[in-house]
């Protein structure tokens, strides 16, 4: 038999397994034991040393999100317009509030997605049916954005029969704007801008971007993914930040997800759309079985109602006073981390990140040997190729232990071996 656990990295998509399901079940109790056992080799994400896939915000936070969720783990937002008015209203929050925070005019928009790559799909699926609704071939039409954008656009495009064309970054990498208009032809569907992009953490020139939309009558998304809950409250703060919301004309729809810098339960993200008419190309409807129109917004049928009823009750746990406090601490801890990097003599911070997503690079050690012992110690994070740097996307609770972090990272600094020069590929993403 084999185990899934023990499979080598890599095998696991390919491989045929077969178990048995057991002829009885067992009690709660052993279960319980048994799946604690099995994250014993996990990521350690509640010791606060897990910098990538986890968002921790304090365990009262977790409880809540929890808590929302196990009370709607059974409702379907499939049947939000019909059975559970309670989660049509929670979803209907959510959206409002999100797209207040997010600048949205008057008619904009929006619905939850079970995520920011499906938020994405949605986004470009459509951007694609409005264009085909006015006539237009969009085979093989493409999607521009910067080489920093997330690799949920090129899964949507593989699905949709589009195309992408990535533009690489500038000197402070962020989008180049004006390698992006030379890259531009008639077959350019959809713009893209990211804010924050994952690899450095910098939020592209969106306010270009859109003077660049409007002047070519060309759609405009904002990933803001990581983001969409966390900009408007480290502006609130004092940060600094660009527009990158639709405040800039040129923006058509925006990507953000809960279960990020919104700390809900994951399966939870926000799709927004300038206006309804726009939206309407997202819908799908149907007639064509026995039981009459299914109409869904979304890639999914059953939607999880605890996905909604988490995200609900986090936004309303926290409100804006907890969501500032949090987004302090994360920028807090990047800017100790940052002052620490620049004190080494021997990192240097990629770009420069203004909210929780930070990489560092060397120009004289094996950065992904500091890496190799950091991850001796227990810290898990994200490592990058271009350049090769380590990659943390910082928590609010990770002030707790960014003191001893700087620590080990010094001693891995001295461990480290002179970088070879050689540019190697770094460990996956997955
Ligand atoms: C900038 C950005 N966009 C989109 C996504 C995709 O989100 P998800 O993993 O929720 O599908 C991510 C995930 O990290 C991201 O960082």
């Amino acid at each position: 038999m084999n185990d899934i656990a023990t499979m080598p990295r890599g095998s696991r998509e390919s491989a045929t397994l077969r178990k048995t399901l057991p002829r009885s079940g067992r009690d709660w109790p052993a279960l319980e034991k048994e799946l604690a056992a099995m994250g014993e080799g996990d990521a350690r994400w509640r010791d606060l040393r897990t910098a990538v896939f986890v968002f921790h915000a304090g365990d009262d936070v977790l409880e809540v999100a929890k808590s929302a969720y196990a009370m709607y783990q059974s409702e379907n937002g499939l049947g939000a317009g019909s059975a559970f008015p309670s989660l049509a209203k929670m979803e209907s929050d959510v959206v409002a509030i999100g797209l207040d925070l997010l600048n949205a005019p008057e008619g904009a928009c929006g619905d939850m997605t079970s995520g920011g790559s499906e938020s994405i799909f949605l986004a470009l699926k459509t951007c694609r049916d409005q264009a085909r609704a006015k006539g237009a071939d969009t085979r093989d039409m493409q999607a521009l954005m910067p080489r920093s954008a997330h690799p949920a656009f090129d899964k949507a495009a593989s699905w949709l029969d589009l195309q992408i064309r990535r533009v690489p970054v500038g000197a402070d990498c962020r989008a180049d704007v004006g390698a992006m208009a030379a890259a531009l032809s008639e077959r350019t569907l959809m713009l893209v801008g990211s804010a924050p992009c994952f690899p450095y953490g910098v939020i592209d020139p969106v306010d270009e971007l859109g003077a660049l939309a409007v002047e070519r009558g060309i759609w405009l998304h904002v990933d803001a993914c990581v983001g969409g809950y966390f900009a408007p409250f480290a502006r609130m703060n004092g940060v600094d930040l660009p527009a990158f919301d639709f405040s800039v004309p040129g923006v058509r729809s925006m990507s953000a997800d809960l279960h990020k810098y919104g700390y809900a339960a994951k399966g939870a993200s926000t799709l927004f759309h300038r206006d309804a008419e726009q939206r309407d190309h997202q819908v799908f409807t149907c007639d064509a079985w026995p039981v009459g129109t299914m109409r869904t917004p979304s890639a999914a049928g059953t939607r999880p109602g605890g996905a909604i009823a988490s995200a609900w009750a986090v936004l309303h746990y926290l409100g804006e006073a907890g969501y500032r406090e949090k987004a302090e601490r994360v920028v807090r801890t990047r800017e100790r981390l940052e002052a620490a990097i620049a004190a080494t003599g021997e990192l240097r911070v990629v770009g420069s990140p203004q909210l929780g997503l930070i990489a560092y690079a060397s120009d004289t050690l094996d950065i992904h040997a500091v890496g190799d012992h950091l991850a001796e110690q227990g810290w898990f994070s994200a490592r990058l190729d271009d350049p090769p740097a380590i990659h943390l996307m910082l928590s609010p609770e990770h002030d707790r232990v960014i003191d001893q972090y700087i620590a080990d990272l010094r001693a891995a600094l001295r461990r480290a071996p002179a970088s070879d020069g050689k540019k190697r590929s770094a460990a996956r993403y997955n």
